[in-house]
């Protein structure tokens, strides 16, 4: 990947993680796809496996070189090039008011709590109710800060361990208590390989 320290990831989502965490979307409920950091692509086209149109799929990245490669590979999808943190303005200048779910691919871990904050309560402005927010990590428990998850009324729940990533990494959901709105978020564990985090989906 070209710029590690600033994109947060040292190689592009492995096809098990992009897959896992498409599996997520509860694609029955109103509204659009709507996927953070969308970068080289990889989780983007986990999302179109899962059969989400073109029509529905928006992929938000803010780094102009990388908008250009997803526009490239994909020449079908919404690309909206911008800050995860203006999710709100961005999507209504295109009309969406509404979505079904997100998926970050953003390195949620290592950004400031402020900019956390500012990205999930944008992405739950946005999700339906019953809808998740959905995210990988690589650290031992959920990126989203206490404060903010108690600030927002967001719950964290594992979803899923994948160890066939560079670095392994995992994800999990977070229920959101305020407006009965549901998040995924992320939750990895130094568990060993063997264990079947797969099954540890929550979806209450
Ligand atoms: C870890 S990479 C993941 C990329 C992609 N999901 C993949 O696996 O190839 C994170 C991506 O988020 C983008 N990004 C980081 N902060 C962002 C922000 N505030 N708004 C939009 N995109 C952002 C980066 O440019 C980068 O492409």
């Amino acid at each position: 990947m070209r710029s590690p320290f600033k994109i947060g990831a040292i190689a592009a989502s492995s096809k098990g993680l992009a897959r896992e965490m498409a599996a997520q979307a509860d694609l029955s409920l109103p509204g659009a796809v709507i996927e953070l950091g969308g970068g080289t692509g990889s989780i983007t086209r986990a999302i179109l496996d899962r059969g989400v149109g073109y029509d529905r799929l928006y992929s938000v990245e803010f780094d102009h070189e990388l908008a250009a490669t997803l526009r490239h590979r994909f020449p079908r999808l919404h690309v909206v090039e911008g800050d995860a943190g203006e999710l709100v303005p961005l999507m209504a200048a295109r009309g969406v008011h509404q979505a079904a779910c997100v998926i970050s691919g953003l390195p949620l871990l290592g950004m400031p709590a402020s900019v956390q904050h500012r990205i999930l309560k944008a992405a739950f402005m946005l999700i339906a109710p019953g809808g998740r927010f959905i995210q990988f990590t690589y650290g031992p428990t959920t990126p989203t800060r206490p404060a903010i998850m108690r600030d927002l009324n967001l719950k964290a729940r594992r979803a899923g361990h994948i160890m066939m990533n560079v670095p392994p990494r995992a994800f999990g959901a977070t229920n959101g208590q305020k407006r009965a709105r549901r998040c995924l978020n992320s939750l990895p564990s130094p568990t060993p390989a063997s264990e079947v985090w797969r099954n540890d989906v929550y979806c209450t």
